[in-house]
């Protein structure tokens, strides 16, 4: 395929998506990668086809000692640099082609095989040393191209119908609309509906959710988009990654974030608040 956005950065992953010493595959414009992570937190990355049969490196296995990659055909082994790695001994010669990432606090970027044209926005860094991470939501892959997905997500005016089941929004209304470039901001205020006591035990989330539920959403457009919610236990940040994978095929996945006035009530909402999202 041809690059989508040739040159935009893209968020490829989260530190906490990859298991340490365990390959993880990550497709990119059309470009398939293996990255994995050593006990030291050290991140590599390269493209996931074996250059001697071609076969797909992501089905292989870690040395952890070597901090090497062995594909799953013939067992040759690689390290990070996609250097071959013979009885222990390595290789000078790159054979396997890798990926330059930009590992950013627990942030894994990349521009795939194209010269970076934009800056990597430094939004998620800033959130990442004002708030305590609290996990990853909604993580999948989803049928669609990367500009649409793009446009679907960032309509702010979608809460009082999709979201009137779960977090019973009936009514949203922007009050600013902020531009500069590439980036954008959306003030907004949503209604959540008169709730039965029942409703609330039945949906523990909706008792975080205030009847005027004020929230800020800042689009940094291509990489990702940041909703900001206060609420009364309160504050939580949704940064919303999305990347394109093939032409009609588009990843996402949020990273949450959270700020609670009582922090022991991390663990007991942790889960309930990451299903809901
Ligand atoms: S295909 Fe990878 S070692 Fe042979």
């Amino acid at each position: 395929m041809n690059p989508v956005l040739p040159g935009a950065p893209w968020l490829i992953a989260h530190r906490s998506m990859i298991r340490v010493n365990r390959p993880y595959k990550v497709t990119l414009n059309g470009q398939d990668y293996v990255l994995w992570q050593s006990d030291r937190g050290e991140i590599f990355a390269l493209n996931n086809v074996c250059p001697h049969m071609q076969a797909p490196l992501s089905d292989g296995w870690i040395c952890k000692q070597r901090n090497t990659i062995s594909c799953p055909f013939h067992a040759l082994e690689f390290d990070g640099e996609g250097r071959l790695q013979r009885e222990g001994k390595q290789n000078t010669q790159i054979i396997a082609q890798p990926l330059k990432l930009k590992v950013i606090g627990d942030c894994i970027w990349a521009y795939g095989d194209c010269e970076p044209r934009t800056d990597i926005p430094g939004i998620v860094e800033q959130i990442a040393s004002e708030y305590d991470f609290v996990g990853i939501a909604g993580e999948k892959t989803i049928r669609g191209d990367f500009l649409n997905v793009w446009s679907i997500n960032s309509d702010f005016n979608h809460q009082n119908g999709t979201h009137r089941e779960l977090f019973q929004i009936v009514q949203n209304q922007m009050t600013k609309f902020d531009k500069d470039g590439y980036w954008y901001k959306v003030e907004q205020e949503s209604t959540r509906a008169k709730n039965s006591f029942g409703e609330l035990l039945s949906n523990p989330v909706l008792f975080t959710i205030p009847k005027i539920f004020k929230s800020t959403v800042e689009y940094f457009f291509p990489s990702v988009l940041v909703l900001y919610g206060q609420t009364g236990i309160g504050s939580f940040v949704q940064v919303v990654v999305q990347y394109p994978q093939q032409d009609n095929q588009t990843k996402i996945y949020e990273l949450i974030f959270a700020k609670l006035k009582a922090p022991w009530i991390k663990p007991l909402l942790r889960q309930s608040m990451l299903k809901a999202i």
